[in-house]
């Protein structure tokens, strides 16, 4: 089947993150992060399971670029341990830190794999947070742009595409308003005050990027969020779900796009809400080069008087099957989602960063898993971009989350997104058949994805279940 519904330069990847895979967190110099410290805490992580081993992947990093070549990737997305590289997060860098990701980038390029390296992927050096109160403080920004200097200069010359930082939403939204996550705190003010570093951190990262001489690729800041269906059709609800997605994707993406927060958080977070000097918001508009989306679910809203300062309440249709997360598997919001960011942000090349599925998966005798499961949801959501292209949303690339079975976070190891198993106790891997899939989606620029996806790539066949969306 002749596919014209990704151009042929479209870029296939996977993707992961330091403390997800790389274990050795005492060796060759790395100091602690928040996260080593959060999983030290005795019931914070699922069986109590921490960065060490993960996938010993500080070790086993040549066979695992191995694999990726066996599944066929044309890129990686990695990121860089900020405390391998600089232990007490500022000051003295540690060569040896620096030298395994000169060395995993060599080894990528060789292979013929393009990296897009993310500088911080939620792992702060504990030091910052215990001396500083880590991103709280007004300094952040400033450390984070010399740690982020000290990574270009190291390793821009073969590095083209950068994101500051992962998901700046789940950092304030597990780190600091519920807390299920490092650095565990439960503080709405200091939140909304953490989030607002993150923002300004990223800005300086990139003014950074862009005056190096090696900063002639491009750099985004990587966002999670969901497409939020009103609840009913109701004008109130439909207020209401786009107060979500403002109060959501808009948060993180409003400011390094526009310079400023969404006017809905200023008008309802008041105080809460910290304001950007006229300089950071100069430097701020126009800092990403492209759209970073990490996209897992979408959700509905219901119009919610009194309901928190947003007055909305989200909740997940149960009409819609979910994955291992509880997350409810939604392409059609994906294909919505897109559209909405491709109007609000104009102009802007879109990567899809991270997409993809926790399965229950089991693996059989020989340790291969026959994750049927996670195929359909990766070809439905392949599907939904392909939609999304044809509706003029410039998608340029797609990073599967995740390459192999991780820590995830305080679900520990418990949940697996691999395309490849990893077995926590032997460290053999195997690859899925996801693996095998992607590797024929990947010679067949998308088109075997195309075939079997159920959900429809023509959007006519899908408007039925977006009525109530459909102008927005
Ligand atoms: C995202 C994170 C990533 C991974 C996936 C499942 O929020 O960026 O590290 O845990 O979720």
């Amino acid at each position: 089947m002749a596919n014209t519904q990704f151009p042929s330069d479209f870029l296939w990847g996977a993707a992961t993150a330091a403390f997800q895979i790389e274990g050795a967190t005492t060796r060759d110099g790395r100091a602690p992060s928040i996260w080593d410290v959060f999983c030290a805490t005795p019931g914070k992580t699922k069986r109590g399971d921490t960065g060490e081993p993960a996938c010993d992947h500080y070790r086993r990093w040549k066979g695992d670029i191995e694999l990726m070549r066996e599944v066929g990737l044309q890129a990686y997305r990695l990121s860089v341990s900020w405390p391998r590289v600089m232990p007490s997060g500022r000051g003295d860098v540690n060569p040896a830190g620096l030298d395994f990701y000169d060395r995993l980038i060599d080894g990528l390029i060789d292979a013929g794999i393009a990296p897009m390296v993310t500088l911080y992927h939620w792992d702060l050096p504990a030091a910052l947070q215990m001396e500083m109160g880590g991103w709280i403080h007004p300094d952040m920004p400033k450390l984070f742009a010399d740690y982020a200097q000290v990574i270009y200069d190291r390793l821009a010359d073969r590095v083209k595409m950068w994101i500051t930082i992962n998901e700046p939403w789940c950092c304030v939204d597990g780190g600091y308003f519920h807390g299920g996550h490092a650095p565990g705190i439960r503080d709405r003010r200091l939140g909304y005050l953490a989030g607002h570093n993150l923002i300004r951190a990223h800005a300086y990262a990139v003014q950074r990027y862009r005056a190096h001489e090696n900063g002639k690729g491009k750099i985004s800041f990587a966002l999670n969020t969901t497409f939020s269906y009103p609840a009913s059709d109701t004008p109130e609800d439909a207020a209401a779900a786009e107060r979500a997605m403002l109060d959501f994707g808009g948060w993180f993406t409003d400011p390094p796009h526009f310079g400023d927060y969404p006017a809905v958080m200023r008008e309802r977070l008041g105080d809460m809400l910290p304001e950007f000097s006229a300089q950071d918001a100069a430097l701020l508009r126009g800092s990403m080069d492209y759209l970073a989306l990490n996209y897992y679910l979408s959700d509905t809203v219901r119009h919610a008087p009194g309901v928190g300062h947003m007055e909305i309440e989200r909740s997940f249709d149960p009409a819609y099957e979910k994955t291992q997360m509880g997350w409810p598997i939604v392409p059609d919001g994906f294909f919505r989602l897109l559209k909405w960011l491709n109007s609000r942000y104009q102009g802007l090349p879109v990567y899809i960063t991270e997409n993809g599925a926790a399965c229950d998966d089991k693996p059989d005798a020989g340790g291969f898993v026959d994750d049927q499961d996670r195929i359909a949801y990766l070809a439905d959501h392949l599907a939904a971009i392909a939609a999304a292209r044809r509706e003029g949303v410039d998608v340029r690339g797609y990073y599967v989350w995740s390459l192999m079975d991780n820590l995830e976070w305080s679900e520990g190891l418990s949940k697996r997104f691999g395309i490849i198993r990893c077995d926590p106790q032997s460290q053999e891997r195997t690859i899925k058949a996801s693996g095998h899939w992607y590797r024929e989606v990947i010679n067949g620029n998308g088109a075997p994805a195309l075939a079997r996806a159920t959900w429809k790539t023509d959007p006519a066949d899908n408007r039925a279940k977006a009525l109530a969306t459909e102008d927005r």
